[in-house]
């Protein structure tokens, strides 16, 4: 085992792996949360948990912020040429999608919370609401919210179903994103 911190043109490097393993973890934590306290009746548990899914939405939107600068400083390596086009292209297509949504899932958690009154804290520290109280604009927020985390849900059915399909055909693909295999 040998990583670097830097990618190289053949595999990411460990902090790009370990941002996307990280992140990875906390979004499947996070749609489990979200659906479990999002259709809990009012009550004192649902506030618990709801809070709990506010304060790692903020913590995962700040990772992802994290990985997408740390990714433009250091290019990921790119996808081998003896890949067909049209994958390399889906990848591609995937993966900006993926970006998109990890930002915007988030940023509209964070804006129907801000619009419903419903404060934010992480660990005690207060989080900046984004929008004034406004019910009318909560309500479209809360739809934005979930359309965003269903768009997000699906892309990473496809990713996996990708990087899946790399890992059977041993192509190496699915080890430049694995601490622990050299190729
Ligand atoms: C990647 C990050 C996030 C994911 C994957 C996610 C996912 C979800 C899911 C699956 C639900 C359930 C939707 C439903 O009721 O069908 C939900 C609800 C909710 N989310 Fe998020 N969320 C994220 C970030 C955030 C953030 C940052 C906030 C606020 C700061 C937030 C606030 C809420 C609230 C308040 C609800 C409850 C909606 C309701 O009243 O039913 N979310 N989220």
């Amino acid at each position: 085992m040998h990583t670097h911190s830097e990618n190289s043109a053949a595999r990411y490097g460990i902090v790009a792996q370990l941002l996307h393993w990280l992140v990875a973890a906390m979004v499947f934590v996070q749609l489990g949360l979200g659906i479990y306290a999002g259709n809990l009746p009012v009550s004192l548990a649902r506030l618990k948990w709801l809070s709990w899914h506010k304060a790692l939405g903020i913590i995962l939107l700040a990772l992802v912020l994290l990985r997408l600068a740390w990714r433009a400083f250091h290019s990921p390596p790119a996808l081998p040429a003896f890949l067909p086009r049209h994958e390399r292209l889906l990848a591609l297509v995937v993966h900006a999608l993926l970006y998109a949504m990890l930002v915007l899932a988030p940023l509209s958690g964070w804006l129907y919370a801000s619009a419903a009154g419903l404060s934010v804290t992480v660990r005690g520290l207060r989080i900046r609401n984004l929008v004034e109280r406004n019910p009318g604009l909560a309500a479209a927020f809360h739809d934005t919210h979930v359309i965003f985390v269903v768009v997000l849900a699906s892309l990473i059915v496809l990713h996996v179903a990708g990087a899946l399909r790399h890992a059977l055909r041993h192509d190496g693909i699915m080890s430049r994103m694995l601490p622990w295999r050299r190729t």
